[in-house]
């Protein structure tokens, strides 16, 4: 299996997405939950930006000396010298660069040539080598970008000392046979000599998938967030990244260093600090991605979670698999429940306590268990033959 680098951006593509901003306390706890989650590198923040982001990556950097720990700057001296500075007390900081390569961003953004973005790239990377030798170099805007180009830039920024190159999906647009192929080309280009890392939106509801189809390729870091917060649409999520690693080893063979038990738990951590949680259908951490409502899935899942279940909610955290109970549920699920709430129902009663609850059920959204033992208990009444733990 090949190793792939997580390199978490929580703290800076998605700290810096609308509704997601936190103070200070906030980002510690959330890198101390990044660290104890096992990402390989953390980034603190792009401290030109604001004195909280440059607070922000010295904190980190102080708290967690053993963490690699990257600040991000753009291709300019100023901004090089304030990741390098807010950087110093790091014991392994590394110096994110970036500068978009495409001409729809050199015409209209930079209003620069490619060959002065060549050489305001090199000189950046050269400046930054004067800190450390733990430089990545980012190529915005990565997909939309004359491939020959963007060769000569990611061949000059190595020679000039990047040890990592990224080549991001900025907007979103590449689609996964696409950036396989770029990808593949770009690690042919630059062999062992360094790393190709992948960073993607999700504009097309894509980021995923094309961050694993670039690992096919020969990438070996992705760059991703919790809950997939970020600009826009957002980033790669990061627990869908690994856990279709770890459920497709035969398609994925990766090995990440991600202890997989925590992801629910640094899910809701983020929730808790930002003003929105993930979707409730959102892959591995949402309300619903192992609640069973049709009659036939739950009646599966109750003789074998494997019948509708590729992943158990324990080994991602999750406290445990909830049927969720609604107009499609069957007398198995309710009988399941029933017990769970601590009721023996004979058959007779569960034909009657199954109406009713059907009927409440077909004006409801879901039904909580609490109206379900409310519901028994109209019916039966909490007897001390009928409730075995009541
Ligand atoms: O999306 C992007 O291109 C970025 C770079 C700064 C890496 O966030
Ligand atoms: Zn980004």
């Amino acid at each position: 299996m090949s190793r792939v680098y997580i390199f978490d951006t929580t703290l800076r593509d998605g700290e810096q997405s609308p509704g997601c901003s936190m103070t200070m306390p906030e980002k510690l706890k959330m890198a101390e939950v990044l660290v104890a989650l096992g990402v390989d590198i953390l980034e603190a923040g792009f401290p030109i930006a604001s004195e909280g982001d440059y607070e922000a990556v010295d904190a980190i950097s102080r708290q967690f000396p053993w963490v690699q720990v990257a600040a991000l700057a753009r291709a300019c001296t100023l901004d090089v010298e304030r990741a390098a500075k807010a950087l110093t007390k790091a014991k392994r900081p590394r110096i994110h660069i970036f500068i978009a390569t495409s001409d729809i961003h050199l015409k209209h953004k930079l209003r620069k040539s490619r060959q002065q973005v060549l050489d305001d790239a090199v000189a950046a990377v050269s400046l930054a080598r004067n800190y450390t030798d733990d430089i990545e170099f980012s190529a915005e805007d990565a997909t939309r970008t004359d491939p020959d180009y963007l060769e000569q830039v990611s061949q000059a920024v190595v020679e000039a000392g990047a040890r990592t190159v990224n080549l991001p999906d900025t907007v979103g647009f590449s689609v996964p046979d696409e950036y396989g192929e770029l990808i593949g080309r770009m690690v042919k280009v630059l062999g062992d000599r360094a790393i190709v890392s992948v960073h993607c939106h999700d504009d097309l509801g894509l980021a995923v998938a094309n961050s694993l189809a670039a690992m096919r390729a020969g990438a070996r870091q992705i760059e991703c967030t919790i809950n997939g917060i970020g600009e826009r649409a957002g980033n790669a999520a990061l627990e869908e990244v690994v856990v279709a690693m770890k459920t497709r080893p035969d398609r994925l063979p990766f090995e990440t260093n991600i202890h997989l038990d925590k992801l629910f738990g640094a899910s809701q951590t983020l929730t808790q600090f930002i003003s929105f949680g993930p979707q409730p259908n959102k892959a591995i951490v949402g309300e619903n991605a192992f609640a069973h409502e049709a009659g036939i899935h739950q009646d599966g899942y109750l003789k074998n979670p494997a019948t509708y279940e590729i992943i158990s909610p324990a080994s991602v955290g999750v406290p445990a698999g909830r049927l969720v109970l609604g107009k499609h549920s069957g007398r198995h699920a309710l009988k399941d429940r029933a017990e769970h709430l601590g009721y023996r129902l004979s058959k007779q009663e569960l034909d009657v306590v199954y109406e009713r609850f059907t009927m409440l059920a077909d004006n409801k959204k879901g039904v909580r268990n609490d109206e379900i033992s409310l519901l028994i208990e109209e019916v039966i009444g909490v007897s001390a033959q009928a409730a075995i733990t009541k």
